[in-house]
């Protein structure tokens, strides 16, 4: 104990889904090594699940997300072992050897999961039925499950297929050309990975390049994926089990890399981040908008199971508003939240739009990331795909209040970041907390480890 005081405190549960207390810090400073990435630790379950023999993955994130998509497969069949939290060992027959599970597949919060699951499961031998939160269950499914009828899925589901909970009536599928018009990476996935079991060929081009974690590691697992342009194909084969490293995941540092630029005098070092380029737009973003004291070091060797990672140096700049180049978004969709923090406290106005997608995360994020920045005395202004936010500058007036994350993850922890800001005496109570285990756990005592 050195009896600091924490400047972000917490009460689990209740009404609320959870309640966090945020003060302003003097300080920022310190070396985070940031949890596992939550898209890449989702992949490596699902590969490890879907190849033969024994796979290891280690740096995985022990997040509520990633937990889900464990548990999926062990009711698949699929034998796992945990050493410690962050490493898995599994051991499965491979996608034949898969087994008819004995009851829902229940994904929580989490799009990508059952979203990549509907892929894995179209083209299986056997019946499932896919289901999440309350959250999930509002989500468009159709994006997935339309390209997969193409492939020659049957499945069923409220509102013709559109809505969870699908029931996926498991059939063999062929290979399909798919132009992803939705920008998404797990639009992009689910099909891939259903391609790995259909007859003949599977393509996607995409119009913007998405994340490319599924391409960069089904041939870590022995598959084949070619890359002609601005569209990759996968060829059906075999997975082998493998040893897998999960890099750190640069959505959650984020937050921290934020936090020190907003911070004058602040010194933070961030170790082991995941730097795949489909990830890390918010970086040109935010030298665009003047931070200067940023400086990415790429790690010896520079990628881990094909993944690029390295550390990041950050202190503080002074930031000032930027028109967000539209072609950027897709590859900081997460980051959306935490950047219209940084925004807040940037000279001039931050606009960005282009970003309808916001719309259906885990919340309406254009919507809430206003209310909460509203409430807090941050003018903004919303479009139907995008807001602009009017920066009150590095020393910000901002007032403290009851905020509602609209049980998002990412709002909730924007607005903890943001909170650090707050002058002497005031705080902001954030609701919906409870969700930030989703993504990352262990969030609050980082934050309180390097502020003071
Ligand atoms: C993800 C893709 C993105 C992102 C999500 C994770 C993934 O969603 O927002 O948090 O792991 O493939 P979309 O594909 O819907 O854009």
């Amino acid at each position: 104990m050195d009896g600091k005081t924490d400047l972000l405190t917490e009460e689990k549960g209740g009404p609320d889904q959870g309640r966090m207390t945020i003060r302003g810090c003097r300080h920022v400073r310190g070396t985070v090594t940031v949890p596992g990435d939550k898209s890449i630790s989702h992949r490596s379950v699902i590969l490890g699940g879907m190849a033969e023999g024994t796979t290891r993955i280690t740096g995985f994130l022990p997040s509520d997300d990633c937990l889900n998509t464990l548990k999926a497969f062990q009711h698949l069949g699929v034998v796992v072992n945990r050493q410690e939290a962050s490493t898995v060992f599994m051991e499965s027959s491979g996608y034949q050897g898969l087994s008819e599970p004995s009851d829902v597949l229940d994904f929580g919060n989490s799009g990508t999961a059952v979203r990549l699951m509907c892929g894995v499961l179209a083209g299986a031998s056997f019946f499932s039925v896919l289901t999440g939160d309350k959250s999930l269950r509002t989500r468009p499914m159709a994006r997935v499950t339309d390209p997969l009828k193409k492939m020659g899925a049957r499945i069923d589901g409220p509102d013709q297929g559109k809505r969870l909970p699908l029931a996926l009536r498991g059939t063999p599928l062929s290979g399909i050309f798919h132009l992803n018009s939705h920008k998404s990476a797990q639009v992009k996935s689910a099909i891939l990975l259903a391609g790995l079991n259909a007859r003949g060929p599977t393509s996607v081009e995409e119009p913007v390049a998405t994340r490319d974690h599924t391409e960069r590691m089904i041939p870590v697992f022995g598959g084949t994926v070619h890359r002609d342009g601005q569209t990759a194909t996968v060829q059906p084969g075999i997975l082998k089990g493998c040893s897998v490293h999960v890099p750190g995941d640069f959505s959650s540092a984020a937050f921290f890399l934020v936090l020190a630029l907003i911070t004058p005098g602040s010194s933070l070092r961030l170790e082991g981040v995941g730097l795949n380029p489909t990830r890390t737009a918010l970086l040109p973003i935010l030298n665009a908008m003047g931070a200067r004291s940023i400086q990415v070091t790429p790690s010896d060797p520079a990628s881990i199971a094909g993944e690029p990672h390295g550390t990041l140096n950050i202190g503080f700049s002074e930031l000032s508003g930027i028109d967000v180049p539209p072609e950027w978004i897709p590859n900081a969709i997460d980051e959306i939240p935490v950047l219209a923090a940084a925004a807040a406290c940037a000279h001039g106005t931050t606009r960005i739009r282009g970003a309808a997608e916001l719309r259906v995360k885990e919340s309406d994020r254009i919507r809430g990331i206003c209310e909460a920045l509203s409430a807090v005395g941050v003018a903004v202004e919303e479009f139907p795909d995008g807001l602009s936010i009017r920066g009150q500058g590095p020393q910000p007036r901002l007032r403290g209040a009851l905020v509602q994350s609209l049980n998002d993850h990412r709002i909730a922890m924007s607005m903890a970041v943001l909170g650090t800001r707050l002058p002497a005496g005031e705080q902001i109570g954030i609701l919906g907390t409870d969700y930030i285990s989703t993504s990352f756990p262990g969030f609050r005592e980082i934050l309180n480890r390097v502020v003071s």
